[in-house]
């Protein structure tokens, strides 16, 4: 069986209680360098086009992370029956000077396959990503979603503040 590499080993970030809280069969952990294989992409295109990947492309980004893992923190919730990635998401850890060299979460990149949506996959990511922001020192944690996603998030103890705003290259 080969070893899987993570992108990062502190297991005190993953919480308990969403550990506990899952289907029976299912586990959260850390995106793994062999993700790849377990459909990680497929799950994330639930969410937006992903692009054409070689292997290697997708390597270098996870080893870029991976380097940077005190503020990539991208987590799988796996079904082990099937050995496929079902959820995905992250949070991103921004440092800042405001708020005394405070610290922002940003919540990214949120999907569940099509065919295990409605199971509280997507409301235990939330919670998982929630935990990680808590225990590295977030004073908050922030997301931006479509008009559609909003009362997920009010489910997952988000309130509506203030505006995007966007500038596309
Ligand atoms: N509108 C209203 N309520 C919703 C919605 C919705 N769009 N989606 C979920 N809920 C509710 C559920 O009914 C459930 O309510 P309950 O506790 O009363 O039963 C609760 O929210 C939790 O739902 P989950 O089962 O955890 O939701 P799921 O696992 O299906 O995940 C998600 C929700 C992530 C939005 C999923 O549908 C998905 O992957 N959608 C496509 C990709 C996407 O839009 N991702 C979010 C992008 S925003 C970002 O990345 C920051």
């Amino acid at each position: 069986m080969t070893v899987d590499t993570y992108l990062f080993d502190n297991e005190a970030l993953i919480s308990p209680q969403v550990q506990a809280s899952l289907p029976q069969g299912y586990s959260i952990r850390p995106l793994g360098a062999q993700d790849y294989d377990r459909g990680h992409l497929q799950v994330l295109g639930v969410l937006t086009d992903v692009g054409h990947h070689t292997h290697q492309d997708w390597l270098n980004q996870f080893y870029y992370m991976k380097k940077r893992n005190d503020t990539y923190f991208s987590l799988v919730i796996v079904d082990h029956a099937s050995d496929r990635v079902v959820a995905v998401g992250t949070l991103l850890v921004e440092r800042k000077f405001v708020h005394c060299n405070g610290k922002v979460g940003h919540i990214e990149d949120i999907a569940v396959s099509g065919d295990q949506q409605g199971k509280k996959l997507g409301l235990r990511m939330i919670e998982a990503l929630q935990y990680i922001g808590a225990q590295n020192g977030c004073y908050k944690v922030i997301l931006d979603c479509a008009l559609k996603n909003v009362p997920f998030y009010e489910k997952c103890g988000f309130t509506q503040k203030e505006m995007q705003m966007a500038w596309y290259v």
